[in-house]
């Protein structure tokens, strides 16, 4: 049964904060006109031609400043220029409220992926409804910005609502993340870059051969959910790059390896009974000190060999081990960066790679698990708690430009894989306007799937 009093309060919508939304719309137009670039003094140099900072500055002790990090100094610029996405994970509140991460975001990506707002929990506020507003922001902002946008995610073990376990049954789950599928999915087709379709369904300390995570999916539909989730999202957006996302496979100590090829063995699976899967995301949390190994080249070649891209979804460095020097674990986390970016970035089939956040100040780092034991913040990413360039952004500027000596020339070779409703490139003309005009966002966004979904 839909929840009455909940839908009435989502179809009101919550009391619209006019400052803070003009605040919002004024960092998209700012953004739109050409972001912080609109700002650079004239004969800053286009990426790769002038002087640049190299990578000295980042160990200088001379802070650098907004111009040698923004516009055509910016990551998205460098990117650009070798034919790669770059990006972070974003939070919708953020980016409405806050004008110096709007900014910095609008500035430095091409591409973005909504932290939390397409997981279920923020999306399905009771069984039978879907809030996407959030979401929608999200998406928004981006296409003003002329950013493409990564879906996270459509089927994964956490991050469910709390109706979920009294709700979800063996009779109707199946039912249940079909129509998720078709909803979510089909509201966005044609739009996003891709789509994280199954997060994290593999776990090693698993008793299964198959080493598939004991997760409410696989407990209430079996292992033939992956492949349910992944025909779903095909048959609901013919566009967006069907990936399968997995953390804890990029290093080369026995645990990692054994995932490694777990999720390999996955992925074959997959391939050979025909389901439709265009790339793996390789999320990338990292420890400052760590480093690629011989393992993560190996898997991303083989995947090559089949067809299919690799994506760095959501890449950190955390700091927790280091003492608290900050220049100490800046170069720790930098050194990181530089090693892990250089190495996968010459990959031809590695052609995207976000950050999980894009400042130190919101990252999941800081949370009550993962926190530095001294409580201070964290610094695994591109810009620190104030906004300020680390080294790590340089290290992932001069990983960017390396990719000029080994790329494959020109765009990415792939094609999702089925060729329905043409190229993800051609995504990029697809305008906002565009967007809102097929969207009921005046109405809060709403689908009451009551009739439709068995519960
Ligand atoms: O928004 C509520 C807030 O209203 C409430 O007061 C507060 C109280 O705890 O919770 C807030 O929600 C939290 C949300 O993050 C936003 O901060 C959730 O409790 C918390 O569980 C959630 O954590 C997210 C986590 O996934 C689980 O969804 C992290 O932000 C997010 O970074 C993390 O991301 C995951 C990827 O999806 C998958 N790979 C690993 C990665 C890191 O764990």
């Amino acid at each position: 049964m839909p929840d009455v009093k909940a839908r009435a309060s989502l179809e009101t919508g919550p009391p619209t904060n006019l400052k803070t939304r003009r605040g919002f719309l004024k960092a998209a137009a700012r953004a739109a006109a050409g972001g912080l670039a609109a700002y650079l003094p004239p004969g800053c140099a286009a990426p790769g031609t002038g002087p640049g900072l190299g990578p000295g500055l980042e160990s200088s002790g001379i802070a650098p400043t907004l111009t040698q990090v923004s516009g055509p100094r910016s990551l998205r610029a460098h990117a650009a220029e070798h034919g790669l996405l770059v990006g972070c994970a974003v939070n919708p509140d953020k980016l409405d409220g806050e004008p110096d991460y709007a900014s910095t975001v609008a500035d430095q990506a091409n591409i973005v992926v909504p932290e939390n707002a397409l997981k279920w929990a923020a999306l399905r506020p009771t069984p039978s409804q879907f809030d996407f507003r959030k979401a929608d922001d999200v998406v928004v902002f981006a296409f003003s910005h002329q950013q493409k946008v990564r879906g996270h995610n459509l089927c994964w073990h956490e991050a469910l609502p709390a109706w979920f376990r009294t709700t979800v049954t063996r009779d109707n789950a199946a039912q249940l993340l079909t129509e998720h599928i078709r909803t979510v999915a089909g509201r966005y087709a044609g739009k996003l870059h891709s789509w994280d379709v199954v997060n994290e369904a593999i776990d090693v300390k698993s008793a299964r051969p198959d080493g598939l995570r004991d997760s409410p999916w696989l407990e209430l539909i079996g292992p033939g959910y992956l492949e349910l989730a992944f025909r779903t999202a095909r048959e609901a957006d013919g566009t967006a790059l069907l990936t399968y996302n997995d953390y804890g496979i990029e290093l080369d100590t026995p645990e990692q390896i054994d995932k490694r090829g777990q999720v390999m063995m996955l992925v074959r699976r997959l391939q050979a009974r025909g389901v439709p899967i265009d790339a793996v995301g390789v999320q990338s949390h990292l420890s400052a000190g760590d480093a690629p190994g011989a393992g993560l080249l190996h898997f991303v070649r083989e995947l090559h060999d089949m067809r299919l891209q690799v994506f760095i979804t959501e890449l950190d460095v955390n700091d927790r081990k280091l003492p608290d020097s900050v220049p100490e674990r800046d170069a720790a986390v930098a050194k990181t960066y530089r090693d892990y970016l250089t190495m996968m970035l010459a990959e031809p089939n590695v052609n995207v790679a976000l950050t999980w956040g894009i400042t130190g100040r919101y990252t999941w780092l800081n949370g009550p698990k993962y926190a530095r034991a001294d409580g201070k913040p964290e610094r695994p990413l591109p810009f620190d708690y104030d906004y300020n360039p680390t080294p790590a952004f340089f290290a992932e500027r001069d990983a960017i430009d390396s990719r000029r000596r080994t790329a494959l020339p020109g765009a990415n070779p792939y094609a999702p894989f089925s060729p329905s409703g043409g190229s993800p490139q051609s995504q990029e003309k697809r305008s906002a306007l565009d967007f809102d005009r097929g969207s009921d966002r005046k109405s809060g966004v709403v689908r009451n799937l009551a009739s439709s979904v068995s519960v």
